[in-house]
């Protein structure tokens, strides 16, 4: 039996023992194809069990419920012909095919070490989560906040809700980052890399996409375990590198994502910084501690913000991040402040989110649209921060502007 054979026999087989789990067909046989991946994925809805169809054509998604009979037409009828790459989770197994230019198949089984839950996501659910519960996701089994079932642990929910509202930020941008080409991504102070996996396992597994990925944590011990973690998860395009982020800075030309998620106080600059003077085409940082305005700006007793503590660190907080923002924009990206969680889960929930405007790597919005560099400090009071300073020692910003 030829193994292209081999393939429909499983697509039968698991569609009609309802063990599948999400089908991606990628990589179109004809070069002008207008339709690029198509998904398939099984739902639980009022009226039975169907398959939902997701087709990408550009940057456009449309979607599609399929009777199980057709959903299986459908499927075979890609493999193949229409998409030389298949990639298929059961909730035993996990497959992948690939075809040559003849049209001559390779199929590969990858048992997993956990079972998968094959049960369909239930579409009346309050909300569906682009990672949900119940399919185990292999990072987040590894990490230990979902049984292999894909049960979430007890006292995790509130992670995984981060992680899926960190991931739908993700979801938002993808139509900004290459399609066919590898994604560069680069995470600035990953921590335990929770959201590091979870970005990786989103734009590859979700999307297929092809990342090359590199995370950045300054405290050894954490980066042993995460890269233990990579290499047991067979995850060859993620890598860790243990030191500071400015020790990374002459290292890369071109990012296309840059995040920087909870680096505490002003390492969330030096992230910035290296993003901009690497072209990032999009950057995310949600900041943490704000200490840098702070322990500069006198606490004043007559002051009504900053006789108060706590008062006086919420100014510097939306003053810094104000800045941020502002510097961003100046510097050619359209940046968005956005709520990243509620605020029950962090106080840190501010999400600084910046598109590059066009092709050019720095620059206004127009000859009309430059704002004095007044306009970020002075006008405020506050004397030049961090980050204005990383940008005009390496010449992104003039410092006589
Ligand atoms: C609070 S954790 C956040 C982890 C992860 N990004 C998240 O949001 O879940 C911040 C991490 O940034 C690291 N970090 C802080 N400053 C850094 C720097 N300059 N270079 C590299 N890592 C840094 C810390 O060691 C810490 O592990």
């Amino acid at each position: 039996m030829s193994e292209s054979t081999e393939l429909n026999e499983l697509i039968a087989g698991l569609v009609q023992e309802e063990r599948l789990v999400h089908a991606v067909f990628s990589k179109p046989a004809a070069r002008q194809a207008d339709v690029r991946r198509v998904d398939l994925r099984p739902v639980a809805l009022k009226e039975g069990l169907k398959y939902q169809q997701t087709e990408r054509r550009g940057r456009q998604e449309f979607h599609e419920n399929l009777e199980p009979a057709a959903a299986l037409e459908r499927m075979q009828s890609l493999a193949g012909a229409v998409f030389r790459h298949v990639h298929i989770d059961a909730s035993d197994s996990q497959w992948s095919a690939r075809f040559n230019k003849k049209g001559v198949c390779r199929l590969q089984k990858q048992k997993l070490s956990s079972k998968r839950a094959s049960k369909p996501a239930e579409h009346d659910q309050p909300k569906s989560h682009l990672i949900p519960e119940g399919t185990p996701a292999p990072f987040l089994v590894a990490t230990g906040l979902m049984s292999p079932a894909g049960n979430v642990k007890s006292g995790r929910h509130a992670k995984l809700r981060q992680i899926n509202r960190y991931v739908e930020f993700i979801h938002d941008i993808a139509g900004r980052l290459p399609q066919d080409e590898t994604i560069r991504v680069m995470d600035f102070g990953a921590g335990k890399s929770y959201l590091t996996f979870a970005t990786h396992y989103y734009l590859t597994e979700i999307l297929g996409r092809q990342v090359s990925m590199t995370a950045i944590e300054q405290r050894p011990e954490i980066v042993e375990t995460c890269r233990r973690l990579a290499g047991e998860l067979q995850l060859t395009d993620l890598e860790f590198a243990q030191g500071t982020i400015n020790d990374f800075q002459q290292r890369e030309e071109h990012v296309h994502l840059a995040m920087s998620l909870h680096a505490c106080d002003t390492a969330t600059d030096d992230a910035i910084g290296a993003a901009v003077r690497w072209n990032a085409d999009v950057i995310m940082a949600v900041p943490c501690c704000h200490h840098e305005l702070a322990s500069t700006l006198p606490r004043t007793s007559d002051s009504p913000i900053h006789g108060h503590g706590i008062l006086h660190e919420r100014f510097c907080e939306l003053q810094t991040d104000a800045v941020r923002a502002e510097l961003l924009d100046y510097v050619g990206y359209d940046t968005t402040v956005m709520e990243f969680i509620d605020l029950e889960h962090t106080a840190r929930n501010v999400l600084i989110r910046a598109i590059r405007r066009g092709a050019q790597p720095f620059g206004p919005r127009s000859p009309n649209d430059r704002t004095p560099r007044a306009a970020f400090s002075s006008s405020l009071g506050l004397p030049p921060l961090r980050l204005q300073r990383i940008l005009e020692e390496c010449g992104v910003l003039d410092s006589a502007e």
